[in-house]
């Protein structure tokens, strides 16, 4: 297929994730390779929402997070569990909206400018996999509507592309 995204700005942040989530599922091959997959998941999602300064997975080695394919400006190689917003996530397993990361104890600023920021865990056969993360320029960016759909893209890669 011919690797190009349908993009609609003008309908609502859920309509845009749900024509993103039909793209990716098409998209994404588990036949290809993982770096593949995952780098062009990032692609997809910065070029989507203008509000997204970074997007990127931090991968677990059984120790630690290290960076892994992304899109935005250059960023911090390797963040401890526990440490961050993504730490801190991938310690709790849970989704993490910070609306103003000033106000987020720890907070590993990557890039100045960033100012929200969504991190969601990833768990497969309940062990940690990694994190997404992605940072906005703009208070409070990310919403729950935000986390249903990344959430339901985290599950898609799960069960369906990362082995
Ligand atoms: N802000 C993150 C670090 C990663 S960068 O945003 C790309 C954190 O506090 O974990």
């Amino acid at each position: 297929m011919a690797e190009t995204l349908l993009l609609n700005k003008e309908s609502s942040v859920a309509e845009q994730y749900q024509l993103l989530v039909k793209q990716i599922k098409s998209l994404l091959d588990k036949s290809d390779n993982l770096l593949s997959n995952l780098s062009n998941f990032t692609a997809a999602l910065k070029q989507t929402f203008e509000k997204i300064s970074w997007v990127g997975f931090y991968l677990y080695d059984g120790k630690e997070l290290f960076l892994g394919p992304f899109q935005g400006k250059v960023a911090c190689t390797k963040i401890k569990i526990g440490n961050g917003v993504c730490g801190t996530s991938a310690e709790k397993r849970i989704t993490l909206i910070v609306s103003d990361v000033d106000k987020f104890p720890g907070h590993i600023a990557c890039d100045v400018d960033s100012k929200s920021e969504i991190v969601i865990p990833i768990i497969k056969d309940n062990e940690l996999y990694g994190v997404l993360d992605l940072d906005s320029t703009s208070l409070n960016a990310f919403s729950q509507t935000d986390q249903k759909y990344l959430e339901e893209l985290v599950d898609f890669l799960v069960k369906e592309i990362l082995i």
